[in-house]
């Protein structure tokens, strides 16, 4: 099942150039990239000094904490506006900071911080409540993540609405089955732990995307993606890859993800209409991310998270889960380890 080809990289149609050549993040990693300066140069501003992510990506590269701790310093927080890779500068109120896709628009959600409560509201609620908000990773590690990696969450907008949102990270990763990450987890420690130490990134991941309720089936994920992955590519990353949470995958929760991903329909493409739409944006299958998330929680929470009562110690399938939930009374925990699927893009 697993795959070692390159997947094809063949080039956005003219429509798409359009749309990504209107994104002023794109555009200024084009001219970045043409004038020769290695990606991720901190810049420096008007006033000749560079800004506060930039002053500690360089702190980072002369000297790191043994213990792995952040190493943000107080006071040093990068604000939105100053953001290295928060390449629009705040505010709905600047035509030029927005990116036309037809009527859609594609903006980072530090650009436009009084959409975070209608985001929030509209695509947090898209995945089962034991997953967001209760990976401990997730929560450990998302605030550093959304102020290093600002220019991969973005929001796509019909008129004012939020329609989908969208966001990935930045790693080091060397092309091989054996270099992945272990999953989504273990991809946000990468890639803040990276960043943190100075390590050049090489690869855009995605993490997540979601379309709000009414509006799926229209390829706004596919097209929400390429925009990040525009971004990715304008800034230099050679690779783009996933950790897929296939939709159709808690309807076959008892079924290894290594068999799962490959039953195909006639067309010879998936039968999960997730993975469908990375195969048809040109992606391949490279291997099962065995440990992608773990949750565990009392089985109070569980109940709580899955509507649903454990009296026994047992595994038990719940609503959206991909897999069984352990369930330990004589603990009192449960675990629940999710396995997803790593494709490649680029
Ligand atoms: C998965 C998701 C992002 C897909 O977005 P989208 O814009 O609808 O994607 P597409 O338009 O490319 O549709 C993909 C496929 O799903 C199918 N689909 C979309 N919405 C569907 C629905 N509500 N019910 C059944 N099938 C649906 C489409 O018909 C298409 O199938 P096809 O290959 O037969 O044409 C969206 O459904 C979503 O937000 N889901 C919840 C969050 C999530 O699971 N995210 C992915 C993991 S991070």
């Amino acid at each position: 099942m697993t795959s070692r080809k390159q997947a094809p990289t063949s080039p956005p149609a003219l429509s798409e150039y359009n749309v990504l050549l209107a994104d002023p993040a794109v555009r200024e990693g084009i001219a970045r990239r043409d004038r020769g300066r290695p990606a991720f140069d901190p810049p420096v501003l008007d006033d000749g000094t560079r800004n506060a992510f930039a002053r500690q990506r360089l702190k980072n590269k002369r000297g790191n904490r043994s213990d792995g701790s952040s190493e943000i310093e107080p006071g040093a927080v990068t604000t939105c506006a100053e953001a290295t890779h928060c390449a629009h500068r705040r505010g709905p109120s600047r035509p030029g900071n927005r990116a036309r896709l037809g009527l859609m628009e594609i903006v980072t959600s530090c650009d436009r911080p009084d959409l975070k409560r209608e985001a929030d509201v509209a695509l947090r609620g898209k995945w089962p409540e034991f997953l967001f908000p209760h990976d401990p990773v997730m929560m450990r590690y998302e605030a550093q993540v959304a102020e290093f990696f600002a220019q991969y969450d973005v929001l796509m907008l019909e008129g004012d609405r939020v329609v989908a949102g969208a966001w990935g990270v930045a790693i080091h990763w060397d092309g091989t089955l054996e270099d992945l990450p272990d999953g989504y987890d273990d991809t946000m420690v990468r890639a803040v732990k990276g960043h943190e130490n100075g390590i050049e990134p090489t690869t855009l991941t995605y993490m997540t995307v979601a379309v709000i309720d009414g509006e799926t089936g229209r390829g706004l994920a596919g097209k929400i993606l390429t925009a990040v992955r525009a971004r990715g590519v304008a800034a230099g990353l050679s690779h783009v890859i996933a950790p897929v949470r296939p939709t159709l995958k808690p309807r076959y929760p008892l079924t290894p993800m290594s068999s799962f991903a490959t039953w195909t329909g006639k067309d010879g493409l998936s039968i999960d209409p997730w993975i469908r739409t990375h195969q048809r944006m040109g992606a391949t299958i490279l291997a099962p991310a065995a440990r992608s998330m773990v949750i565990t929680g009392t089985i109070a929470q569980w109940e709580s998270w899955t509507g649903m009562v454990f009296p026994e110690t047992g595994r038990y399938l719940v609503p959206g889960s991909l897999g069984p939930v352990d369930i330990s009374r004589e603990e009192d925990t449960g675990t629940y380890v999710e396995e997803n699927l790593w494709v490649q893009h680029l």
